[in-house]
């Protein structure tokens, strides 16, 4: 199956569609209307990591289409506990679902997966690299409250070095043109090879870096809060807790919004989100609407989504520890074929975790 089939990342999403309209499409989608077409369908839904709103809103989407699901929480309850490998059970899940929904500890474990199954893989979060139906459903709760992405003022605010969602925002907004400053935590940057990704596949792609929401130029249109991603490192309590003050939300225009992709944690205390600009539910009815669509969109094979290749092709794997290659024994095997993308940076991309591959 064609890379472009799986939905792994946002750097998929193609920068010439018209969100507006698809946003309009997704807000109109009547799931329970599609139940005759889409009867019979299965889909696996893998997550190997705590989740609320992405598996119920996955979950739920399918049972309000006439769409079964297979779900497991843990590989330890799958052969893979009895030394399958990653590999052959991809062939086996894709025998029995038409679509696998899948989050792993690990970056880049649904892209390898996507190379070993014959139906679509949805990433819906790997590890701390991206979600990108996260992304996806922020980038339409953007295109339908201002009427486009470009020039579309956006401070990405909170843990920008592990938060999934801020990378999968990010990367979609440089994409389609968006103004873009990242506002981190201390101690938690966006990580190097990101940004030295994102500068390759868009070259006038600027994202600005403040310490401060009060530090941005212009006024905002929209605020994207993350919280303090404590799980995922040693020393997560040890950084200090900011929180979205009165004079973080006077940076925002008055049609300005807050989005967060929860859940919240002090970060965004109640008495900021009694500001009617605080949109938070109306984004997670937003990730679930856009859940639902995708599957449609998938399982109908209906080509209308903007969902493309990656823009640069890796097929060379690291192997470190942290990345599901080292899940993958094969996709550590030498690239067969230089890669099509000019920028030497691009040529060295870890094609799961997305890091430079060491030489
Ligand atoms: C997030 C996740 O799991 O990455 N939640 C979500 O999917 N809506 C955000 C988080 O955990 O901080």
């Amino acid at each position: 199956m064609k890379h472009g089939n799986h939905f792994t990342s946002c750097f998929q999403l193609s920068p010439h569609a018209d969100y507006l309209a698809l946003a309009d499409k997704v807000l109109a989608f009547e799931p329970r209307s599609v139940r005759s077409r889409l009867q019979g369908h299965v889909i696996g839904v893998f997550f190997e990591e705590p989740s609320t709103r992405t598996r119920f809103s996955t979950e739920s989407a399918a049972y309000r289409m006439g769409v079964q699901c297979i779900t497991s929480l843990s590989p330890a309850a799958t052969s893979i506990a009895k030394g399958e490998s990653f590999e052959d059970s991809a062939r086996i899940w894709s025998m029995y679902c038409d679509l696998l929904c899948v989050r792993h500890r690990l970056p880049g474990y649904a892209r390898l997966l996507g190379r070993h199954a014959s139906v679509p893989v949805i990433n819906l979060g790997d590890g701390p690299l991206e979600h990108p139906t996260q992304g996806l459903a922020t980038i339409l709760h953007i295109a339908s409250c201002f009427g486009r992405t470009k020039d579309v003022r956006i401070c990405i605010w909170g843990d920008v070095a592990m938060s999934r969602c801020a990378h999968s925002v990010l990367i979609a907004c440089v994409l389609l043109g968006a103004a873009v400053w990242l506002c981190p935590f201390p101690k938690r940057q966006l990580p190097e090879d990101l940004l030295r990704l994102l500068g390759a596949t868009v070259p006038s792609c600027s994202v600005g870096i403040v310490d401060n929401v009060e530090d941005i130029p212009h006024p905002l249109d929209v605020l994207y809060v993350n919280r303090l991603q404590v799980e995922r490192r040693a020393d997560g309590d040890q950084v200090p807790y900011a929180k979205i003050t009165s004079v973080d939300m006077a940076k925002l225009q008055k049609n300005g919004i807050v989005l967060h992709p929860l859940p919240r944690r002090g970060e965004l205390p109640d008495e900021i989100c009694c500001d009617t600009r605080v949109r938070i539910w109306q984004h997670a009815e937003m990730t679930l609407r856009t859940r639902q669509f995708l599957l449609y969109q998938y399982l109908a094979n209906v080509a209308a989504l903007p969902i493309t290749d990656m823009p640069f092709e890796t097929s060379e794997c690291c192997g470190r520890p942290d990345c599901a290659s080292s899940l993958f024994p094969s996709s550590q095997r030498p690239a067969s074929r230089a890669s099509e993308a000019g920028a030497d940076a691009l040529k060295k991309t870890c094609g799961a975790c997305l890091r430079q591959v060491a030489r």
